[in-house]
């Protein structure tokens, strides 16, 4: 995977998406690690967001604190990627928050977008874009494109788990944008599923098994 492919690769990250993606983890505890996970993957996608001074009182004396240069939308690809979301505002509470309403054809594994809302300057906004899978890419693709539709022109991926077919053809449609994932599986099956994966995102954030 090339430049703009970041993968977690720690130690912690790794034993808590072991933990989530077994078939057994709780309701509650997927979605703990969901928001764990979603920290990680913030704080690395805005490690290099630029930054203002301004001056700042000590007790003891002025400084100079420092504070992003432009505001910060989540976006969250509605239902799973709400799951990401807390974790996001836990870095970023000031952060505005977007929704774009999009479900798979099971049949086709086409996109079908249901609703989008977002802050009406996110064409000034670094733009962080959440849904925990990507699978065949066709959601994010969506997306992005909803997005820079809409001007935004600083536009991250953050996803938990990702295929190689997603992570190909979201850098293909959109090779400005950079992806941030926990994991990066082995295939989808005939059903457009992640391999290994966890299943459905969004049931499992939802407790709608
Ligand atoms: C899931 C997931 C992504 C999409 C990924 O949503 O949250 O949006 O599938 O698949 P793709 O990369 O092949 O497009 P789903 O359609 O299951 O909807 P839901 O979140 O409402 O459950
Ligand atoms: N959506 C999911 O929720 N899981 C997958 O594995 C693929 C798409």
């Amino acid at each position: 995977m090339s430049g703009n492919f970041v993968l977690l690769n720690n130690a912690i990250v790794q034993s808590k998406v072991s933990i989530f993606r077994d078939k057994n983890c709780s309701c509650e505890t997927f979605r703990k690690i969901a928001k764990d996970l979603s920290i990680f993957l913030c704080y690395e996608a805005c490690k290099d967001f630029k930054l203002k001074s301004y001056p700042v009182e000590t007790p003891l004396e002025e400084t100079s604190g420092w504070k992003f240069e432009s505001e910060i939308s989540v976006v969250a690809v509605l239902r799973a990627g709400l799951g990401m979301v807390p974790g996001v505002l836990e870095c970023i509470p000031e952060a505005h928050v977007g929704t774009i309403g999009m479900y798979r054809n099971e049949e086709t594994l086409a996109p079908v977008e249901y609703y989008r809302k977002h802050h009406k300057n996110i064409s000034e906004h670094n733009v962080l874009l959440v849904d925990p899978m990507l699978a065949t890419g066709g959601s994010a693709c969506d997306s992005v494109k909803i997005l820079k539709e809409a001007g935004a022109k600083n536009i991250s991926f953050l996803c938990l788990i990702s295929a190689p077919d997603g992570v190909k053809r979201l850098q293909n449609e959109h090779p400005d944008v950079s992806i941030y994932t926990a994991s990066l599986d082995d295939h989808l099956n005939d059903r457009g599923y992640i391999v290994p994966g966890l299943g459905d995102a969004g049931d499992r954030i939802f407790g709608t098994l």
